[in-house]
């Protein structure tokens, strides 16, 4: 059975828990975070981001998978969330991923998501491809997509007033190139 504590060289990263969710809000409450990640691209409320966290949680209870956490083992601080996720009406089944601002450009979360896409592929053995949507104004995101060996497969996907590009790496191209 595939674990769901997963360990790379400088990460612990393990399912997303309700002891994450203070941590969670407060990356939330940040604007440089919430630029691309609230639908209105200002932090919300720390009631709606509660409510947010809720989402991820049951994620987890609906589908049996969902956002890890990205914890430092030696802080135990946490750092972000980044791994699968697919709720309702979403074009596929997506790798999405953030991370603290105070901690961006450490390459957290594009080892992050190797692991986690990993993790995905192996616990859905027909899965196609992985997908990531961006914004096409997120350079970050994208250059993590890039790292990770996803390409910007031309299909858009329309959320709330924004027009995302759908990246995408297929199963056998990105097992070969990382698993
Ligand atoms: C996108 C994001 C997850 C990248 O995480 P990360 O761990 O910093 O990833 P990387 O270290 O690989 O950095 C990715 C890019 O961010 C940029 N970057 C790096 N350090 C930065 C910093 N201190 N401040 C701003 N941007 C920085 C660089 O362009 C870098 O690309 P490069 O390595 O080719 O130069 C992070 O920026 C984030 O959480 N953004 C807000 C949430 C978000 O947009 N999520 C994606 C939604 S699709």
């Amino acid at each position: 059975m595939t674990s769901n504590h997963l360990r790379t060289e400088r990460l612990v990263i393990r399912p997303f828990a309700a002891r994450d969710v203070e941590a969670h809000v407060d990356m939330m409450m940040d604007e440089r975070a919430a630029a691309f990640l609230s639908p209105t691209g200002k932090p919300r409320s720390r009631a709606e981001e509660w409510r947010a966290a809720a989402c991820y949680l049951g994620h987890w209870h609906i589908r049996g998978f969902g956002f890890f956490s990205v914890i430092d083992p030696q802080t135990d601080e946490w750092l972000g969330r980044v791994g699968p996720w697919m709720p309702e009406g979403w074009p596929g089944l997506e790798c999405g991923w953030s991370i603290c601002p105070d901690h961006w450009g450490k390459g957290y979360a594009p080892e992050a998501a190797v692991a986690t896409i990993k993790w995905t592929f192996e616990k859905f053995p027909d899965l196609p491809r992985i997908i990531s949507v961006i914004d096409p104004s997120n350079a970050n995101s994208q250059a993590v997509a890039k790292k990770i060996g996803e390409e910007k497969t031309g299909e858009v996907f329309p959320f709330h007033d924004f027009s995302l590009d759908v990246w995408a790496a297929d199963r056998e191209d990105w097992l070969k190139q990382f698993a």
